[in-house]
């Protein structure tokens, strides 16, 4: 710490702080138009300056040093604050009270207000430009922009998709997309990014403009009038008294417009935000500083809401009568579900009957199935759908380390000198993760290694990028961990000190030798070596991996040598590295914290320990099934063999997102019974008996567990639709019919239960996860979490880590001449899972309206197919139709589906093929035969996807290129020193 003076008071500063910071916590008020404490120093403002020992300088530019000396207000200071604001009005017409913006947080009304501006010296010019409304979420208004950079700033270097830029050259600077393309034909991914940090009203959310404002939804004529209005007074009364009639109709805005903080429905990267509402209207999604994502969205948590208030939304129990829904009261729905469910365990046992939890649902939803599942139902076959893609990862880490989440934060990653991205299309399926990486990468010198059977945007950025044969990721992550070992590049004293088996580890890997890992993988021993040599020359490396790694079927052995590499470089124990499985779901991690697993009660405790069941029991006053239940892929299976009779699952399409969606289907056709509880009518309710309308998101509380074992609350943002209950209303009432007794008036109840239960949770509150609060577990009683795990020891009885010896098998699905392609499937960027919620919003589907096949340019040549061309895949177990997209992203022979179709879903072909620890399906293992229909479509990627844009990477907004403009001169007397552009 050292101190400085700001406006005469001595004030603490830390040693390389900024001094806007500073000034800003000492009370002091210092206009600072386009900074942003998470974009940095942009100096294209010019308003926060300051005096600092008799010399002006950009106070947000500045790093404090000892004993400086600080005017906020001298003359010189605030002629330049003034001049500077002067020649932002120039470029902005202040119209507040019919603007959209003008709720309290514009920082050019509240500079205006701040600076006590009367009467502008330069006055506004208009620009030659049109509004851009090409893009269906936001729209970019030039005669509004002050041209301060934050977007610019954002795009390039925070999301890092580096789309904008500003043309400082020309005579009238504006933003661009992509160097001069329309917004919606540019490589924008709607991201939100740029409109969030937008300090007025150029960038603005479609779904704000007409709404915020008690005017600003009049016809655009009378708003004009309005506007000449104001400018026609204002030289009589000046801005002071403008002003106070704009504050007091966005005073009255308070009262309609709720903020109410929720986290995203969508992917385990956890983004929270406020969630801008009047009445059932969404006015904005506004990301502030969650500790996730901080300003950080992608398109889905930003703008696709639609299903929230969309038409075809359930709101009433369904009943079957024969082939045929009809509308039922809950009343009737729940009690031939009590009945039902009765029956048949009195007739074939309860370990007839089983639950599937959600993990688009919350923690204590979550709790409450399987407390439903053990207690009522009196059966352990409960489970959710990380068995699909996170448990294989589950598994490498509790082999290995000791906790099945991931080992750091999103933080760590962003700190780490190499990260090694396995098997995960990171840009697309956990976007705002991927902008730490790629702003790391950019900025900060990390450096990248992605492997991955497609050249997706990962990558394309990587340093060095593989590609593997499919299925060979254990061969090579082994080969290059037995080259280090052998070559000395191994950290013997971290290994000595930390983890138990190197010798059978070592001997496993006899096999794993560079030059058979480069004959079966199709990887140069060179890169090997170059990849080897990167992790061993690293301080850092943090290890990410997807859904191309678990869905395999060596997924779990795949996961383990992934930390078996990890624990030979030493890279665990410390900030900014580790093993970070990347979890797919919003709560896929809480759905198996909180005990919807066959095996393990809440917080992974066995139901085979009879301390544990005891515990429980106790609580519960039941006696509790002490054998491991039935998996999702196991309860397919024995519903085929006529041992599971009666299935509730809710907030799960699991016909089609299982493997082997033919075949699953035809299961759930022979189920006695079978309820479904969703927000919509899709694919799995066609099966059920009686279906139960539920509630997204948005209109319930609880907690939701993101990729990085972060806990966080949800709050209601509407109440629930009419007809609608939230699940844990409803998982209540069904238990109670069950003759369950329970009386949880609000999660909070369910979570203090929760956390007197579990040791993981065990200082788990919702007061201590008020607001933006949040916890990662395991929280002590205390309170106390561990955003970093093994800071002091491994989660072992020894507090030490585990080698785990492995071997390489061929997976079974291997093409042969009949099905000769391989066919792989995974996210997009724009659609989460299957679509059952994207779909709902029209700007969504306007850029991605479809699936594909994406076929290699080779094998479209030799097959002659062009993008839009009809085919037909064929695999062992089914088919679907859909177009082709030809691109280099995949090469040679290999195939890839995006998994959101309803229609024509991909899992249609995939095969009941498992990782035989954990019983996930071989998603990534499927082989098929393309037949080329005769038949040409619409290209599926539409013109104004972000794929055809062209992106114009540069340093962030480049602001030199202003200050040597011939009209640029530094505001206030001349006594500007200019600073040297900082490091971020
Ligand atoms: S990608 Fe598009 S929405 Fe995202 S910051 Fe860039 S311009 Fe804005
Ligand atoms: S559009 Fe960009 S440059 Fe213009 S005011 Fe908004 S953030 Fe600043
Ligand atoms: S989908 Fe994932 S990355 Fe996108 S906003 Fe939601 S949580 Fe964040
Ligand atoms: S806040 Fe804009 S230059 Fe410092």
């Amino acid at each position: 710490m050292l101190g400085i003076t700001v406006d005469g008071l001595l004030r603490e500063a830390k040693a390389d702080e900024r001094l806007i910071d500073v000034i800003n916590r000492s009370g002091s008020k210092v206009p600072q138009v386009c900074y942003h404490p998470q974009l940095g120093p942009i100096q294209t403002c010019d308003t926060c300056m300051v005096e600092v020992d008799g010399r002006l300088v950009r106070s947000c530019a500045t790093t404090v040093s000892e004993g400086m000396s600080v005017s906020t207000t001298s003359a010189a200071a605030s002629d330049a604050q003034r001049e500077a604001f002067d020649r932002i009005l120039s470029n902005h017409l202040l119209y507040c009270t019919v603007c959209d913006n003008s709720n309290g947080n514009c920082t050019v009304h509240n500079t205006t207000k701040l600076l006590a501006v009367e009467h502008q010296n330069i006055p506004f010019r208009t620009k030659p430009y049109e509004v851009d409304n090409t893009n269906p979420f936001y729209r970019y208004d030039p005669d509004q922009c002050i041209l301060c950079g934050r977007c610019v700033e954002a795009c390039q270097n925070l999301e890092v998709n580096e789309t904008l830029s500003i043309n400082w050259e020309d005579p009238h600077p504006r933003v661009l997309w992509d160097g001069g393309s329309t917004i919606g034909e540019s490589s924008c991914v709607s991201c939100g990014h740029c409109v969030t940090v937008c300090p007025c009203n150029a960038l603005m959310e479609k779904s704000m403009i007409g709404h915020a404002g008690f005017f600003t939804g009049l016809p655009e004529p009378a708003l004009d009038g309005m506007i000449d209005v104001v400018k026609g007074i204002e030289p009589e009364t000046g801005y002071g008294t403008i002003m106070r009639v704009s504050e007091a109709e966005e005073a009255m805005r308070e009262s309609r417009i709720r903020r109410t903080k929720t986290v995203c429905t969508y992917c385990g990267v956890g983004c929270s935000f406020d969630v801008w509402s009047k009445d059932r209207h969404i006015l904005k999604v506004e990301p502030l500083d969650g500790p996730a994502n901080g300003v950080s969205t992608c398109v889905k948590g930003k703008f696709a809401w639609d299903h929230i208030n969309h038409k075809d939304r359930l709101t009433k129990p369904l009943i079957r009568e024969g082939d045929e829904f009809r509308e039922a009261s809950w009343e009737e729905a729940l009690s031939l579900m009590a009945r039902r469910l009765s029956e048949i365990k009195a007739q074939s046992g309860p370990d007839s009957i089983g639950l599937i939890s959600s993990s688009k649902c919350t923690n204590e939803e979550s709790y409450l199935m399987q407390k439903l599942a053990r207690a009522v139902v009196g059966t352990n076959n409960i489970d959710n759908c990380s068995r699909y893609c996170q448990a294989p990862a589950t598994v490498g880490l509790f082999r290995t380390v000791g906790y099945g989440g991931d080992s750091g934060s999103i933080t760590d990653i962003g700190q780490a000198d190499l990260v090694l991205i396995v098997g995960s299309n990171t840009a697309e399926s956990h976007p705002v993760i991927a902008t730490r990486v790629k702003r790391a990468h950019k900025l900060h010198g990390q450096k990248l290694i992605v492997s991955d059977l497609r050249e997706n945007e990962m990558a394309r950025r990587a340093d060095v990028f593989l590609h593997p044969s499919p299925g060979t990721d254990i061969l090579w992550l082994s080969a290059v961990t037995r080259y280090l070992i052998d070559n000395g590049l191994a950290k013997t004293d971290f290994i000595d000190k930390w983890v138990n088996g190197f010798d059978d580890y070592r001997k496993s890997l006899e096999p794993f030798t560079l030059e058979f890992a480069s004959e079966r993988c199709g990887l140069p021993v060179d890169t090997l070596k170059k990849v080897a040599h990167m992790i061993a020359d690293a301080e850092r490396v943090c290890i990410l991996w997807a859904m191309g790694v678990t869905q395999q079927s060596q997924g779990s052995d795949t996961s383990t040598a992934i930390s078996n590499l990890l624990l030979i470089t030493g890279n665990y124990m410390r900030s900014g590295t580790g093993a970070y499985p990347l979890r797919g779901h919003n709560n896929v991690q809480g759905a198996s914290d909180f005990g919807s697993m066959p095996n393990n009660l809440p917080g992974y405790q066995s139901v085979d320990d009879p301390e544990v069941r005891k515990r429980f029991e106790a609580a519960w006053k039941v006696t509790l099934p002490s054998s491991k239940g039935l998996d999702n892929h196991e309860m397919v299976a024995a519903i085929q063999e006529g041992k599971l009779k009666a299935m509730y699952l809710f907030g799960e399409e699991m016909s089609i997102v299982d493997s082997n969606a033919n075949y699953v289907s035809d299961a759930f056709s022979k189920l006695e019974f079978f309820v479904v509880q969703d927000i919509f009518f899709g694919v799995t309710c066609q099966f059920a008996d009686v279906v139960l309308p539920a509630a997204p998101s948005l209109e319930k509380e609880g907690t939701f567990a993101s990729t990085e074992r972060r806990i966080q609350r949800l709050y209601e943002v509407f109440e629930p639709l009419e007809g609608c209950l939230p699940d844990w209303r409803i998982i209540q009432d069904v238990a109670n019919r069950l003759g369950a007794g329970w009386h949880y008036k609000h999660p909070s109840e369910i979570m203090a239960e929760i956390a007197s239960l579990t040791p993981l949770f065990a200082g788990v509150t919702y007061e201590r996860l008020e607001g933006y609060r949040s916890l990662q577990w395991p929280v002590a009683a205390d309170g106390s979490d561990q955003p970093l795990l093994y800071t002091k020891e491994f989660a072992f009885p020894d507090g030490k880590a585990r080698l785990s010896p492995l071997q390489w098998l061929e997976y079974p699905e291997q093409p042969d001449a009949e099905f000769d392609l391989h066919l792989n499937n995974g996210r997009l960027l724009e659609h989460f899972h299957e679509g059952n919620l994207t779909y709902r919003t029209e700007g969504i589907r306007e850029k991605t309206p479809d699936t594909f096949v994406e076929v290699s340019p080779e094998l479209a040549a030799e097959r002659v197919i062009q993008s839009g061309t009809w085919v037909q895949l064929t695999s062992r177990y089914g088919k679907v139709r859909v177009r082709a997209l030809v691109t280099d992203r995949v090469h040679g022979k290999e195939l890839y589906m995006p998994m959101n179709s309803v229609e024509s879903p991909v899992n249609r072909l995939t095969s009941s093929n498992t990782d035989p620890v954990t019983h996930t399906p071989a998603y990534k293992e499927a082989s098929v035969r393309m037949t080329v229909l005769q038949e040409l479509g619409d290209n599926p990627l539409p013109r104004t996807n972000s794929r055809w844009g062209h992106p114009t990477p540069q340093h962030g907004v480049e602001v030199e290129r202003k200050w040597q403009r011939a009209d640029y001169r530094t505001p206030g007397p001349q006594l500007v020193q200019i600073q040297p552009r900082q490091a971020r």
